[in-house]
């Protein structure tokens, strides 16, 4: 595996596999990497001929008052967990590289990024549209891949590269989870261990909604209800608990069989935010 931290090298490395006629895919990433994003990884690598990964901490995602300065980071284990997931090309550019002095492009995706994550963490999503967009013109790839724990996320960057008409196919890939159930996130290593036996209660109660969805109750404030107890018991601190359409994200009312749904949930354990969601449909 090479690492290279300038665009310079990215296109070089990019050029080459042009000419060979080679198909790219990209996992853009913040690094401290789990099993979820090996995953990514290696269905990446069964999607093209080469797999490239980027290790960015993005400061233009985080707010004012969240976590930047303290996002876990581990380069040196990432790098060996790369190589391992059959990474080619690993890009780790420093913040100055990717907004240099006197950058001011943003790219903003309207509709998908309201509500949910995009009111409670402001700017989020336009740092987090940039930064993939700017990826993704660097790369040139044909897949990239993300996961469906970012599920806000994931539908701003198919809408992104829809409406810029990026070319590039964009792989969602199902949450990786820990055997007792807790979407597996870089997050997830701020809690203490009492934080993280009541995390539990963020998947558990998306289950018990998704049950009971499977068992006929159709009405959203049932299902919401649902999780939120779970989330009380557990005294997890709710930020947001929702139910949308799947693909726009509007809020739904009801769940009918031809709409596909989206159960999503946000809570607050001391001070780590988790996000989880899961997909919702009638029996
Ligand atoms: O999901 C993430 O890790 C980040 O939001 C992403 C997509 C790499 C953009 O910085």
């Amino acid at each position: 595996m090479k690492t290279v931290t300038t665009p310079e090298e990215v296109r070089a490395f990019t050029a080459a596999l042009a000419r060979e006629g080679k198909r790219l895919a990209l996992v853009p990433t913040m690094g401290f990497l789990h099993e979820g994003h090996l995953s990514l990884m290696r269905e990446g690598g069964r999607r093209a001929d080469v797999v490239a990964a980027t290790i960015f901490v993005n400061p233009a995602q985080f707010g004012p008052t969240e976590d930047l300065a303290r996002y876990p980071r581990d380069p040196e284990g990432d790098a060996k967990k790369c190589a391992s997931a059959g990474v080619a090309l690993l890009y780790t550019p420093e913040p100055a590289i990717v907004y240099p002095p006197g950058y001011q492009t943003w790219v903003t995706v309207d509709e998908v990024s309201k509500g949910l994550c995009g009111d409670r963490r402001p700017g989020h999503f336009r740092g987090v549209a940039t930064v993939v967009t700017k990826l993704l013109a660097l790369f040139r790839p044909q897949v990239a891949l993300f996961g469906e724990k970012d599920f806000q996320q994931l539908q701003v960057i198919r809408r992104l590269t829809a409406d810029l008409e990026l070319g590039v196919e964009i792989a969602g890939q199902p949450t990786i989870r820990e055997t007792d159930g807790l979407a597996m996130s870089s997050r997830n290593a701020y809690l203490s261990p009492d934080e993280r036996r009541r995390a539990l209660a963020l998947s558990q109660g998306l289950f018990e909604a998704q049950a009971a969805a499977k068992a006929g109750e159709t009405k959203a404030a049932v299902l919401l209800a649902r999780v939120r107890a779970r989330l009380a018991q557990a005294e997890v601190r709710e930020d947001y608990v929702e139910l949308r359409h799947a693909e726009t994200l509007a809020p739904l009312e009801v769940l009918a069989p031809t709409v596909p749904g989206r159960l999503l949930v946000a809570g607050f354990l001391g001070k780590t935010r988790l996000i989880d969601n899961v997909a919702i449909a009638l029996g």
